[in-house]
């Protein structure tokens, strides 16, 4: 595997633009159609939308903003990622939904968010915290740009450590994704997801990093199987 500072960085966006035309596939095959349920979660942890501007952080293909704006017809998106291959796929898929007008899709790092501060009433972040290499400091963007009392929604990943299902769970992650991944994209940077999951802080100290940012009421919810967490906190007064 490849370290941070070499040609590619392993999570960064070119890794991404390297397997963007099979990410969606991938997706469900991997999260076994599960994915879906848990970004109805993070939508949910938003609260009612209304017809406020919301950003997606790491949107990829834009699922979690293509899924935002169908919540609401007044509802604007902006989706923020890296990667030219995966947002070049979300381009399609909004202009295919009609939602061209209302969701904008921009390239960028979570880091340093080419965003005013307090633009937007709620920002949300699925399976993209692990693959920034300051995670406090996308959070801390992700506070900034987020009006005081809003909500930051985050989704991702992590060892499996408890419950019945955890055994299997890990198996899966340690012995499945990385195969089926490879087999599927012919990319090996599917190994790249095995490791970084492994390596992801536990819940507490995940929702440390986010009070470390600036966020308040902090709290996270398991999602089932115990593969991925829902942490959710909101945007202090200034
Ligand atoms: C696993 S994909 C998740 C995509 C999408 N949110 C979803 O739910 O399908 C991770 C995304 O994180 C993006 N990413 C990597 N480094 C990033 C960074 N520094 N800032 C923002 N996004 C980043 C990648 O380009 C990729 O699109």
């Amino acid at each position: 595997m490849t370290t941070q500072g070499t040609a590619m960085r392993l999570g960064g966006g070119e890794m991404f633009d390297r397997i963007a035309a099979r990410y969606d596939l991938l997706n469900r095959l991997l999260s076994m159609g599960l994915d879906l349920r848990w970004r109805r979660m993070l939508l949910d942890a938003l609260g009612p939308l209304g017809d406020g501007e919301f950003l997606d952080v790491a949107t990829g293909t834009a699922d979690v903003a293509l899924a935002l704006a169908r919540r609401g017809d007044e509802v604007r998106v902006v989706g923020l990622d890296p990667s030219s291959g995966m947002l070049g796929v979300g381009r399609r898929k909004v202009g295919d939904a009609g939602l061209a007008g209302r969701i904008e899709l921009v390239q960028g790092d979570a880091q340093a968010m080419p965003f005013a501060d307090d633009r937007f009433a709620g920002a949300t972040m699925a399976f993209g915290i692990r693959n920034v290499p300051d995670r406090v400091r996308g959070l801390r963007e992700m506070a900034r740009v987020v009006r005081p009392g809003g909500v930051v929604a985050v989704l991702e990943l992590g060892e499996p450590r408890r419950g019945l299902l955890a055994p299997f769970a890990r198996l899966h992650v340690h012995h499945i994704v990385p195969r089926l991944g490879a087999l599927i994209s012919g990319a090996r940077e599917y190994r790249y997801l095995q490791e970084s999951i492994a390596a992801f802080p536990a819940p507490e100290t995940f929702c440390e990093k986010m009070r470390e940012a600036g966020l308040v009421d902090v709290d996270f919810t398991p999602m089932f199987p115990e593969v991925a967490h829902l942490y959710v906190g909101r945007v202090a007064g200034r």
